[in-house]
C-alpha cells in the first residue's frame, strides 16, 4: 500500500480529488466507486467545484456506491441514495441512470443484494474505488468476523458501527440494523483504490493496519493483497504511528 500522510482533512480532500481529475482527463468514459459518511464528504465538495470550474465532465461517467442501507427509500434523508444526490449527483452533469447504489428498500434484500452484483458485473471495470475505514476497520459494512463474504450480501451491522453511524439519526434506535453492501472480492476487482482516513478516531486503526498481517478481524488490512492502493492520512490519522 502505498501511503502519503497530509495536513489535514481539507489535504486529504483535495488530494483525492485531483487523483480523479487526473483519472477523468485521461480516460473518456470512467467508472467510479464511491463511498459514503463523513469522510468523502469534503472530496465531493471538490468535485462539485471542479465541475462548476468546467475542469471535469461527468456525462460519460458511471457509478457504484459500496453500500446502502436496508430499510430505507431514497428518499429518506439518512440513505446512502440521498446522501449521493444531494451531496453530489444533483450539482453535476451526471445522468442518473449512471448512478448505481444497492435497493436499500427492496422487499427481498438477499434478492437486491444478488441484482446488485449482477450489476456490478456487467461493468467491464471499477477504474477507481473510494473507501473510508470504519474505527473498527471495516471497508464498506464488511464488519470484522472470522470470515468474509467476496460478493454482495446482506450483512448484520456491529454494535460499533450503529454507535459510530448514530450520530447521522435522531436515535440510535433509528439506525438500521443491517445493510446492502459490496464484499471484499468486489472491492478488490477495482483497478485502484484510494482510501481517505481523517480524525484521531481512526489514528487506532490506521495504526493496527500497519503491522505485518492480514485478518478478515480487520476487513481494510486486506487491501494490502491489492496492487494499486493509495492511502491518504491526514495528520491527525497518523498521530499514532
Ligand atoms: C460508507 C462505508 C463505510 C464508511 C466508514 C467510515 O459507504 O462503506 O465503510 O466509509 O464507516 O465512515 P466515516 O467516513 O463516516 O468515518
Amino acid at each position: 500500500m502505498e501511503i502519503k500522510i497530509v495536513k489535514d482533512y481539507q489535504a486529504v480532500s483535495e488530494l483525492a480529488a485531483s487523483e480523479i481529475e487526473s483519472l477523468m482527463n485521461s480516460k473518456e468514459e470512467v467508472v467510479l466507486g464511491l463511498a459514503t459518511g463523513s469522510t468523502p464528504v469534503g472530496l465531493y465538495k471538490e468535485l462539485v467545484k471542479m465541475y462548476q470550474q468546467e475542469k471535469l465532465d461527468f456525462s460519460k461517467t458511471t457509478t457504484v456506491n459500496l453500500d446502502e442501507y436496508v430499510g430505507l427509500k431514497g428518499s429518506h434523508p439518512q440513505s446512502y441514495r440521498y446522501f449521493m444526490n444531494d451531496l453530489l449527483f444533483n450539482h453535476i452533469n451526471i445522468d442518473l441512470k449512471n448512478t448505481h447504489l444497492p435497493d436499500g428498500a427492496s422487499e427481498n434484500p438477499q434478492q437486491a443484494a444478488v441484482d446488485y452484483e449482477e450489476e456490478l458485473s456487467k461493468l467491464e471495470t471499477i477504474d477507481l474505488q473510494i473507501l473510508g475505514i470504519g474505527t473498527n476497520g471495516h471497508i464498506a459494512f464488511n464488519e470484522p468476523d472470522d470470515r468474509l463474504s467476496l460478493s454482495t450480501h446482506v450483512v448484520n451491522l456491529l454494535p460499533s458501527t450503529i454507535e459510530d453511524n448514530a450520530r447521522f439519526f435522531e436515535s440510535i434506535d433509528e439506525v438500521p440494523k443491517t445493510a446492502i453492501t459490496m464484499g471484499v472480492g468486489s472491492i478488490m476487482k477495482a483497478q485502484r483504490i484510494i482510501v481517505l482516513v481523517s480524525g484521531k478516531s481512526k489514528a487506532p486503526i490506521v495504526a493496527q493496519l500497519m503491522d505485518d498481517y492480514v485478518s478478515t478481524q480487520l476487513p481494510a488490512s486486506l487491501l494490502k493483497f491489492h496492487p494499486r492502493v493509495l492511502l491518504i492520512i491526514d495528520e491527525d490519522a497518523a498521530s499514532l504511528l
